[in-house]
């Protein structure tokens, strides 16, 4: 059990990863006869992005039906076989419980707004005379909102939205909505489902004269559904979407009685400031401040996602730096953050992205991979909002990349067609039998990882290099360490590395390319790093029980 924290986590959305019936829209029957892509990359578990019945005006963040699938995705038949397939093939699944709030087109919300002023119905959401009220929030989508009130004119009232200002938020003071979610929660436990991604989950409550985040009443009512979901389930996860500090993320996972996981959002960031400054410290910081967790906790660690890259909890001139480096057009930015996928934003360095998914597959934490990243896809940023980074997986370089049926007429979202990302360069097919492919190369890094479960339940200690360029650390577990030595920086560096002691003495084997390297008489342990260079040595007590 506890297979959350040894899990390799892969997030996909149904809609642009693969189309079964060729009307443009990637579907569950597309997405069912991708799993052997995915049982063979060797990731562990996937993350589905909301497939729901929604008006898709935040690409189904916005939801109109929390039981319903958005009906070009399938039927519930297509989702029960593709849940079914997962599971035969060793797969858990993560679906979101988006209940901070609704589209505005759910029955709720279409209620609430023609009830009577503090009728049940009208209180499932949050309602106000002026916008003066919880002025202490912050507006977080801050390039197309300026207020977190709008007003609504049936209702003649105005209403409380922390995202777009078709997403009223739900009012969880109303003992109504809390059972309404409650409900939720459970039937799509019941369906099957492996865990939850709880998304803006910092906002459920706002309370007057605060910021309305990571209020105390969200803490007990996540402790509640926790508690809920353990009792009725068993071993189900909670994975909160937090985006804060150390301080801050830390407190989702309670005393082990609130989420099992939480997103490693300071950590991100900061693996990006590494990289640009060529610079170590950044990630001891970040890794340092979030460690331990309590027993039976586990971050959920991540280089990109479907959002923009967030950058909020750097300091200002960090900020500058990663911006100025990875966002040098305004065009890609977007709330603070970068609207770009991860070769792009690292310049489309071979190097540099080896370098990036190694920390993320060797740092403590269960790593999500975000689609198409691991061949290198761009994205475009032309398109509106983040759809630019949320375009069609690439399969082939066959009509509309392999996505769908050639004679498709329109696709859901356009393909990257460029000459350094497009679909005839940048695809699956060209990648998959080619052993120096980026794919090949994060295969064998998953592979790596899960033969070494150091790597994903070790503690970390981290070692003297000499260099702040490069990075090292050991990860311990039983009678196995791994030790993880890492040059984030594009020159050549010689180091010594100070082993811990119960390696000395002990063969080093490298993990990702199986390469026995001479055992370390002593230590520092004279290694030269070519640029961006990653090396993962496997030491074991010859006969030990791993
Ligand atoms: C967080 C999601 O990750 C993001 O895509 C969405 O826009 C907001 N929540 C609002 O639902
Ligand atoms: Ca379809």
């Amino acid at each position: 059990m506890s297979w959350h924290l040894d899990a390799v986590i892969y997030q996909l959305h149904v809609r642009t990863f693969c189309d079964s019936n060729g009307d443009g829209i990637g579907d569950f029957p597309g997405l069912t006869s991708r799993l052997p892509y995915l049982q063979d990359l060797g990731v562990t578990c996937l993350w589905l992005l909301p497939f729901y019945e929604s008006p898709l005006r935040d690409d189904g963040y916005d939801i109109a039906h929390y039981e319903r699938i958005h009906p070009p995705y399938g039927t519930h038949d297509d989702f029960r076989r593709f849940l079914d397939e997962a599971h035969a093939r060793g797969l858990r699944v993560i679906t979101e419980l988006v209940i901070n709030h609704t589209s505005d087109q759910h029955p709720w919300f279409l209620a609430a707004r023609r009830a009577a002023p503090g009728s049940r119905k009208r209180d499932f959401y949050v309602w106000s005379d002026h916008t003066s009220r919880y002025a202490g929030a912050r507006v977080i989508f801050s390039d197309t909102e300026s207020s977190n009130w709008a007003w609504d004119p049936v209702a003649r009232a105005f209403y409380w939205h922390r995202f777009f200002s078709h997403q009223p938020d739900l009012n969880f003071d109303n003992p109504g909505v809390r059972r309404a979610v409650v409900k939720v929660m459970r039937y799509w436990l019941d369906q099957g489902v492996d865990a939850l991604r709880l998304d803006a989950v910092a906002h459920l409550f706002e309370r007057e004269g605060t910021s309305c985040e990571n209020l105390p009443e969200t803490h007990a009512f996540l402790k509640a559904i926790r508690s809920d979901m353990d009792r009725r389930y068993g071993s189900r996860v909670l994975l909160a979407e937090v985006n804060g500090d150390a301080e801050t993320v830390r407190t989702y996972f309670g005393d082990g009685d609130e989420c099992q996981m939480a997103f490693h959002f300071p950590l991100l960031p900061r693996l990006f400031l590494a990289l640009v400054r060529g610079d170590a410290r950044p990630i001891i910081q970040a890794v340092t401040a979030t460690h331990p967790l309590p027993d039976g906790c586990q971050w959920a660690t991540f280089l990109r996602n479907h959002d923009e890259l967030a950058l909020s909890t750097l300091e200002e001139h960090e900020r500058a730096t990663v911006l100025d480096a990875c966002a040098p057009d305004t065009a890609m930015r977007l709330h603070g953050g970068i609207r770009r996928r991860l070769a792009p934003l690292l310049g489309n360095d071979r190097a540099r992205i080896e370098v990036a998914f190694s920390l993320l597959l060797s740092l403590p934490g269960s790593p999500v991979l975000y689609y198409g990243d691991e061949i290198g896809m761009g994205d475009d940023v032309r398109l509106p909002d983040r759809d630019g980074v949320r375009t069609p997986m690439q399969w082939s370089d066959d009509t509309h990349a392999g996505f769908t049926d050639a004679r498709a007429r329109r696709l859901i979202t356009p393909l990257i067609d460029d000459a350094t990302y497009g679909y005839r360069r940048i695809n699956v097919a060209a990648q998959i039998n080619d052993p120096d492919s980026l794919l090949s190369r994060i295969r064998r890094l998953i592979a790596g990882r899960r033969a070494h479960p150091a790597l994903a339940r070790g503690s970390i200690e981290f070692l003297q290099t000499g260099s702040d360029a490069v990075l090292a650390f050991a990860r311990t577990h039983g009678s196995e360490t791994v030790v993880v030595v890492a040059n984030l920086s594009s020159a050549v560096r010689s180091i010594g590395l100070v082993l811990p002691a119960q390696t000395v003495g002990l063969p080093l084997v490298e993990i990702v390319d199986d390469v026995v390297f001479p055992p370390a008489a002593a230590t520092p342990y004279p290694l030269s790093l070519a640029p961006y260079a990653s090396l993962w040595f496997a030491c074991a007590a010859a006969g030990a029980p791993a």
